[in-house]
């Protein structure tokens, strides 16, 4: 091996996006296998990985794909790392141990460790490193110490009473370098929009990551432009700007495409509002009250929350009774809209 040669292997080794392009592949949504470059939303969370992540995101943008290809790197990499892909249920971690295996078998035989095991559970290989991917609340969580990499899917649907205690001892059982990530689409409010907020007022270890569906400009394109055929079939000619009603402009300002707005009004033909909103969120607060049983009015706080610099939050309330202060901050949120300078509302 040249010098250059071995420099460039030590570059791609120090680098998992780099990485993951040079040695893995994946399954697009077209059904081709093609090399593993991240996406935009991929890459971020990657560059921006701190030891607590928490992923609050709108479908199928490639949060469990990245996962899967971080603990492989860690695994390969890195000797006698174990990494951990824990999900609610157990069609779930079987769909991401399909997703590993897959991308595990791409990689080229030259890099892999030797294997000492290789099914449903984990794998195992001669480096002493090991990637297991098992349900919450099993006993391999239990089992698992000196963790390298976790990440669980869909914490909003993972049995919300346990949550905090299993993750407790998950943490306690990470490495000093260890990682952890959090992945899930909100399911109303619940502990994991309380751990949501927590880490985007910055009261907690945990680095809040958004991903919207107005910034996927990748990982949708083929459908959005399938779509955008559609409905000029179906309505006669495509959407124009000046049709979109106050929602879709607001969604057109903070950067949506027409094209994507037209697979917006399709996808909600097919469904309805609420639950585009739900799979699809274009804010946190978009997400968690449009999953949720509310009491409030969720059209107005969202609209509200759209026009970000006329809210804020309030963190203490002068009087509150005892029984509201107990949860302010915690399970309850204040916000105030701010009129003209203001405070007016009390939300
Ligand atoms: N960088 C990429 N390039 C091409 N295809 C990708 C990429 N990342 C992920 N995919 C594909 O996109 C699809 C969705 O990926 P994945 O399940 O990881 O997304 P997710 O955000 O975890 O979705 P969910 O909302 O279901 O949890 C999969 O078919 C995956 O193979
Ligand atoms: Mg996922």
């Amino acid at each position: 091996m040249t010098q250059g040669e071995k420099d460039k292997l030590i570059k791609i080794l120090s680098d998992p996006i780099l990485w993951g392009s040079s040695f893995c592949k994946v399954v697009d949504k077209n059904g081709k296998t093609v090399p593993f470059v991240m996406n935009p939303q991929q890459t971020e969370l990657v560059n921006g990985l701190s030891k607590y992540n928490i992923v609050l995101k709108s479908r199928q943008l490639g949060i469990t794909t990245v996962s899967c290809c971080l603990s492989l790197y860690y695994a390969i990499t890195q000797p006698n790392s174990h990494c951990m892909l824990i999900s609610f249920s157990m069609d779930s971690a079987n769909a991401i141990f399909d997703k590993l295996k897959q991308m595990y078998d791409s990689i080229p035989n030259a890099i892999k460790p030797r294997e000492l095991a290789n099914n449903r559970s984990y794998l195992k290989f001669d480096n002493g490193s090991k990637i297991s991917v098992c349900t919450m609340g099993s006993k391999e969580l239990a089992r698992g110490s000196s963790l390298k990499f976790v990440h669980i899917s869909e914490v909003a649907f993972c049995k919300q009473d346990k949550v905090v205690k299993q993750l407790l001892a998950i943490e306690q059982a990470l490495l000093p370098d260890g990682k952890i990530v959090l992945e899930s689409t909100a399911n109303g409010l619940n502990e994991f929009s309380n751990m949501w907020e927590r880490a985007e007022q910055g009261e907690s270890l945990y680095k809040p990551f958004f991903f919207s569906w107005i910034d996927d400009k990748i990982m949708f394109a083929e459908e959005y432009k399938q779509f955008a055929i559609r409905y000029k079939g179906i309505y006669g000619k495509s959407l124009e700007h000046n049709e979109l009603e106050p929602i879709e402009q607001t969604y057109f300002d903070m950067g949506a495409s027409l094209e994507q707005l037209m697979w917006r009004r399709l996808k909600i033909a097919n469904s309805t509002e609420m639950q585009f909103k739900q799979e699809y969120p274009a804010n946190p607060l978009e997400a968690f009250i449009t999953s949720g049983a509310n009491i409030f009015n969720a059209e107005k706080v969202q609209r509200l929350f759209n026009e970000r610099k006329t809210i804020e939050k309030i963190t203490s309330i002068p009087n509150i009774p005892i029984e509201l202060k107990l949860y302010l901050n915690n399970y309850l949120t204040v916000r105030r809209h701010i009129v003209g300078g203001v405070n007016s509302t009390l939300l």
